[in-house]
């Protein structure tokens, strides 16, 4: 008997989950974000941020109870059990983490709701576009599902075109940032996990036909051949009449559909300012086509490699670098907008730097913007960092994914010299296949650009003598070394006698080294948190690293301290990475000048012809 009874319940229990799951929520997703729209910084946009209402769903109540229907009843209760319209707001763009003390260290899902009126024009296509929104988001307008999309660095745009109403309209997201072992990131990266609609969110039109995607620099090597592509929405390219212009220049030209329905152009410039770090020279690019146009402001270089070399413009560079999380100066949280990237990069022109690596993630487009305007080269990654679930095909698409996004928004930026495919990863074949697979889609979608990644598996077994031999290596254009000689590994002393060596004929840049220092404390040069024991690292890095021959250039870690759930010394961390050459608040540590001293030395060897 009992058994039949218990046998009954399980079913009933089953049926009730699957229909609560499943049917009842209708709506379920797996919307697809539309193909990215590129330079929406020179669209016709009306921005979204601002104060949004939002509830926080630590239990993942929120689709069961459709909080998208924004507080709509349905089913056979007429009442719900949440609310947004007198529910507090958060501001976007910004992180939860540090607008809500409650909010400081939650982890899961939170709900945003805003409503705003919007007058529907003819012959327009409106999307919904996220400069980020880490880490996974789901996007309704007026109750019907818009996009969903996960990754918490790289934008994305749902076309808004059929849901919005003319009048008043309301668009619900909800974001999640629980880390998860198959996800890029995975669960432990030391860098803190700001959650929310971190960048700017807007409204962008576009004419029912327009210029989605586009590429326009020098080609590989040459520096006064221009070419490039356009890809429009338009359904027969061929019938396209699309001309690209650059007035300074004087230069028009058409642009020819090709087999893949790409228009293609190029141009032989007489006459060519070319980008680099000391003249990073901008010209304004016009494309047009018979439904649509776009203005960019785009510099042009070339950047290669030749044996151990690195060349901007067909000339030998050393690239005086600084590594940057993306977190403002002197207010907690995650950076965004030109102000916050003026600030950052300004200590980096300040360091000497002529470069700077946007660790570890895709970092604001105003930043790469922002470098293209100061002159600083940039290396940009994607956060394949350290443990990340190599077997996995499913991780193997979300970092592609992202590698896409980020090139498709970046593609035009001069500054922008290396994508770097991953960070300190362990070696094995499966991660070696698997960043391989990254490499190939970087050079397919850019085959302008130079491929790096920040290694850090180097053969040790004689002691002070460091053999970079990584396989990785194989695969990419230049590759970075981390290494912390004098922190995590020995004293500053063995970096005196260290030597350093490497099969491969590629130019090496030191991504990481350093030590950490509590701002203000001082003391004898042996002893760890001082700015002197900093200071110490940097003259032994400096010295050891000027004398190898393949080196082309170093970035330290890290330019200013930075939040992390792995730092927690008491009065010295106290939840900062303190390896920062200035702390949070932007007071400069003695090792600061140490860099500075030795990038104003190597620049001065640049401009006399040396070096
Ligand atoms: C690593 C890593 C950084 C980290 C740094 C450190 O090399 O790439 O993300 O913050 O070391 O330990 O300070």
């Amino acid at each position: 008997m009992k058994i039949t009874q218990t046998r009954l319940q399980l079913s009933l229990f089953l049926i009730s989950f699957l229909w609560v799951a499943f049917i009842s929520t209708p709506n379920s997703f797996a919307q697809n974000p539309a193909p990215l729209v590129q330079g929406i910084v020179n669209r016709r946009t009306i921005s979204l941020n601002g104060e949004w209402h939002y509830i926080v769903d630590p239990h993942e109540e929120g689709n069961a109870r459709r909080y998208y229907l924004n507080g709509k009843p349905y089913g056979s209760r007429d009442f719900v059990e949440y609310g947004f319209n007198t529910a507090p707001t958060l501001r976007v763009p910004g992180d939860w983490n540090f607008q809500r003390p409650e909010l400081q260290l939650y982890e899961g899902t939170v709900w945003y709701q805003r409503s705003f009126d919007y007058h529907v024009k003819s012959n327009t296509r409106t999307f919904l576009y996220f400069g980020a929104a880490n880490y996974r988001a789901r996007v309704w307008l007026n109750e019907k599902p818009l996009c969903d999309h996960e990754g918490g660095f790289t934008p994305f745009n749902c076309d808004a075109t059929a849901a919005l109403q003319d009048g008043a309209n309301v668009v619900v997201v909800s974001v999640n940032d629980t880390r998860r072992p198959d996800d890029i990131p995975s669960v432990r990266p030391d860098w803190y996990n700001y959650g929310g609609l971190t960048r700017d969110v807007l409204l962008v039109e576009m004419p029912h036909e327009f210029i989605q995607q586009y590429s326009v620099e020098l080609d590989r090597g040459r520096l006064n051949h221009i070419t490039g592509w356009i890809k429009t929405t338009a359904d027969s390219p061929a019938l396209q009449k699309v001309t690209v212009r650059i007035p300074e220049l004087k230069l028009s030209t058409e642009a020819i559909a090709d087999q893949q329905g790409l228009l293609r152009f190029s141009f032989d410039p007489p006459k060519l300012e070319l980008w680099s770090p000391e003249r990073p020279k901008l010209y304004r690019v016009e494309i047009a086509s018979a439904t649509d146009q776009i203005a960019e402001d785009i510099g042009f270089r070339t950047i290669e490699t030749r044996g151990t070399d690195i060349f901007l413009n067909g000339k030998s560079i050393f690239l005086r670098g600084i590594d940057m999380h993306e977190e403002p100066v002197g207010r907690a949280g995650r950076a965004h907008g030109e102000d916050d990237a003026r600030s950052l990069l300004s200590f980096a022109k300040e360091l000497g730097c002529n470069f700077v690596r946007l660790a570890h993630y895709p970092h604001d487009e105003s930043m790469v913007r922002m470098a293209d305007r100061l002159g600083l080269m940039v290396w940009s990654e994607i956060p394949v960092y350290q443990g990340v679930d190599f077997k996995n095909p499913q991780t193997l698409g979300k970092a592609q994914q992202q590698l896409t996004e980020e090139i498709t928004r970046d593609r035009n930026r001069a500054a922008i010299i290396l994508w770097s495919v991953s960070n300190e990863t362990p070696k094995s074949p499966e991660r070696n296949t698997f960043l391989q697979q990254l490499i190939k889609t970087a050079r397919e979608l850019d085959p302008t650009r130079l491929i790096t990644s920040a290694t850090n598996q180097t053969n040790s077994s004689v002691p002070h003598k460091k053999v970079f031999d990584d396989p990785l290596i194989a695969d990419l254009d230049v590759f970075g070394v981390n290494e912390y000689i004098g922190w995590y590994e020995g004293v500053p002393a063995d970096l005196d006698i260290t030597t350093w060596a490497t099969p491969y004929d590629k130019p090496m840049i030191v991504s990481e080294f350093g030590g950490e220092a509590k701002y203000g404390l001082h003391g004898p040069v042996t002893r760890r948190w001082t700015e002197e024991n900093q200071e110490e690292i940097y003259q032994h890095q400096i010295a050891a690293l000027r004398k190898i021959p393949f080196l082309r250039g170093t970035s330290p870690w890290i330019l200013k301290d930075f939040r992390s759930p792995h730092r927690n010394l008491p009065q010295l961390q106290d939840g900062f990475n303190r390896k920062g050459l200035i702390s949070e608040n932007g007071e400069r540590k003695k090792a600061f000048y140490v860099l500075q001293k030795f990038y104003r030395e190597l620049a001065a060897q640049a401009s006399s012809g040396g070096l």
